[in-house]
């Protein structure tokens, strides 16, 4: 397999991602606990939830971002490895019924640095890097696979 833009010497992707203090973890296999701790509640987020913004399909949400994609959220270009968002999605009586994270795992501008994951009650509806029903989507955004930066 001939991976373009993020080849390790054997040709396979390798995994960059050291996570920092406020997370998230490396493995997506903890992500349910970790967006269940609530500990992305102290990271950068939007005051209150909000609809959808085009051509997002997530209705109410609300949006935190890690001490790596704050720290670089006034760059341009691609985000450093480590960047991470949680989105909370709510439902019609203001409660939150899923979430969902994108981490740029590794460097380069494709899609193959990604992760997206999504997780609802107990269950992981979707979990892919690389070219996948979410990055097809998020590839439109107009700073690399991330359409909101949270101030
Ligand atoms: C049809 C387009 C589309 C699809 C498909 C989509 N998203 Fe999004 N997503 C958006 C838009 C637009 C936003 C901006 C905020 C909003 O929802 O109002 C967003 C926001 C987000 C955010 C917050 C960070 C950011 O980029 O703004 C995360 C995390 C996220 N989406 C994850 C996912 C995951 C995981 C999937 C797949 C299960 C997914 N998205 C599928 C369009 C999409």
């Amino acid at each position: 397999m001939v991976v373009s833009s993020c080849a390790s010497d054997t040709g396979e992707p390798t995994m960059e991602y050291v996570p920092p203090p406020d997370g998230p973890p490396a493995a997506s296999s903890e992500f349910l606990a970790f967006v269940d701790g609530r500990e992305y509640a102290a990271w950068t987020c939007e005051l209150a939830p909000h609809p959808a913004r085009e051509p997002s399909p997530h209705g109410m949400n609300r949006i935190c971002q890690n001490s790596i994609a704050t720290a670089a959220r006034d760059g341009s270009g691609p985000w450093p490895v480590g960047a991470a968002s949680v989105k909370e999605q709510y439902d019609g009586g203001g409660n939150v019924f899923a979430f969902e994270i994108s981490l740029k795992e590794r460097s380069g501008s494709g899609p193959e640095a990604w992760r997206f994951w999504r997780g609802q009650g107990t269950r992981v509806t979707n979990d892919a890097v690389g070219a996948s029903f979410c990055s097809n989507c998020h590839e439109g955004a107009d700073r690399d696979f991330v359409f909101t930066v949270v101030r």
